[in-house]
């Protein structure tokens, strides 16, 4: 199975037989987005058109294999920016039709889940995701990772890297913030400040038990770093990350812990950019025990965005039997969590 990514900046190329990794080559625009504080689709657009053919040619060389040995391609059909999937899709079209292989246009936010059978081997007959990146916080029931996938709920407001992002602009870190607090936060006291845990008491936990919430508690380290800024007290830059950090990530892995605990399912696994979070990993595996869940996170290079991820739901469409996606399949900027394939 071919695996291609390009739902944001990077252009990944994969290939998988069965769930064995074969190769994974990944290039990146993200350089070019610092000075902007921000992705510009344009320019990642135009990035992947460049970087594609050349990053294909090296996963095909590293894998020992050549585009005859290819049994399907898999390709991420959404969620993303519509410029960069079109790329991606276009590209994988193209490759269908001149190998005469069929091509399934996949989801990239399953496929964060969908990696991690390449590390840790097959999933159990059902468990419980929890998908958290720049532009998702969810947690998913599974069944079958191609045809089983139920949303059970979401981030009501920012997404949990998102936040971390913003957080990182308040504290004047370099673009994208998500890495930079990571790092200040393991130098900080968890327990300096106290914000605010969305979502998480009384009538709420009730109502939201799958759903999440971090726009208050972002505005709450604004507020509290205006007010030092007003009385011009220099800002304890690590506390405030390790205590805004300890937020996020108790929220986190708590209601993914208790999801488990509801539905009855002993497996969790996590996935997606902001998987690479060092409290969120270390919490997560912590607190599993007293769950009695196993926690399954892939390793860090499988966190971010990656065409192994895709080659791996790709492969998983074809254990399951499903049908290849018509050629003329659209791109989906909205893909919805609960749609494995187009
Ligand atoms: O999945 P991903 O690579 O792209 C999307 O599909 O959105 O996730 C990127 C997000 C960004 O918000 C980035 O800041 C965040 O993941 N991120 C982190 C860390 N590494 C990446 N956030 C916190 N701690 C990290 N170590
Ligand atoms: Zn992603």
């Amino acid at each position: 199975m071919l695996g291609i990514e390009s739902t944001c900046d990077e252009t990944g190329v994969a290939l998988v037989r069965g769930r064995t990794l074969l190769a994974d080559v990944t290039a990146t625009s993200m350089d070019e987005f610092a000075r902007y504080g921000g992705i510009v689709p344009e320019i990642a657009s135009r990035a992947h058109l460049e970087a594609l053919v050349p990053t294909l040619n090296a996963a095909l060389a590293k894998a020992g294999v050549t585009l005859d040995d290819v049994d399907a391609i898999a390709v991420a059909a959404g969620p993303g920016l519509i410029g960069s999937l079109t790329v991606g899709t276009a590209g994988a079209k193209a490759l269908a039709v001149a190998t005469g292989r069929p091509v399934y246009g996949v989801n990239h936010v399953i496929g964060h889940v969908a990696v991690d059978e390449l590390v840790h081997g097959p999933f159990p007959p059902s468990f419980i995701a929890l998908v958290v990146s720049g532009g998702h916080t969810s947690l998913l029931s599974v069944t079958d990772i191609a045809t089983g996938v139920v949303e059970l709920g979401s981030t009501l407001d920012d997404a949990a890297g998102e936040a971390f992002d913003k957080v990182g602009r308040l504290l004047d870190l370099p673009y994208p913030g998500g890495p930079y607090v990571d790092r200040l936060a393991q130098q900080g006291n968890r327990g300096a400040i106290r914000f605010p845990r969305g979502l998480s008491a009384g009538k709420d936990k009730d109502r939201y038990r799958y759903d999440f919430s971090f726009s208050g508690l972002k505005t709450a380290v604004a507020r509290y770093v205006e007010s030092l800024q007003d009385e011009g007290v220099p800002l304890p830059k690590e506390d405030i990350a390790a205590s805004f950090s300890e937020a996020v990530n108790d929220v986190l892995t708590r209601k993914a812990l208790e999801a488990c605990q509801y539905l009855g399912a002993d497996t969790l696994v996590i996935g997606g950019g902001f998987s690479a979070n060092s409290r969120l990993r270390e919490l997560a595996q912590e607190r599993a025990g007293e769950f009695g869940v196993e926690v399954r996170i892939p390793p860090i290079r499988f966190c971010t965005d990656n065409g192994a991820m895709i080659a791996a739901l790709g492969s998983a469409m074809l254990r399951a039997g499903v049908a290849p996606s018509a050629l003329d399949f659209s791109n989906d900027s909205g893909m919805s969590l609960s749609q494995p394939s187009v």
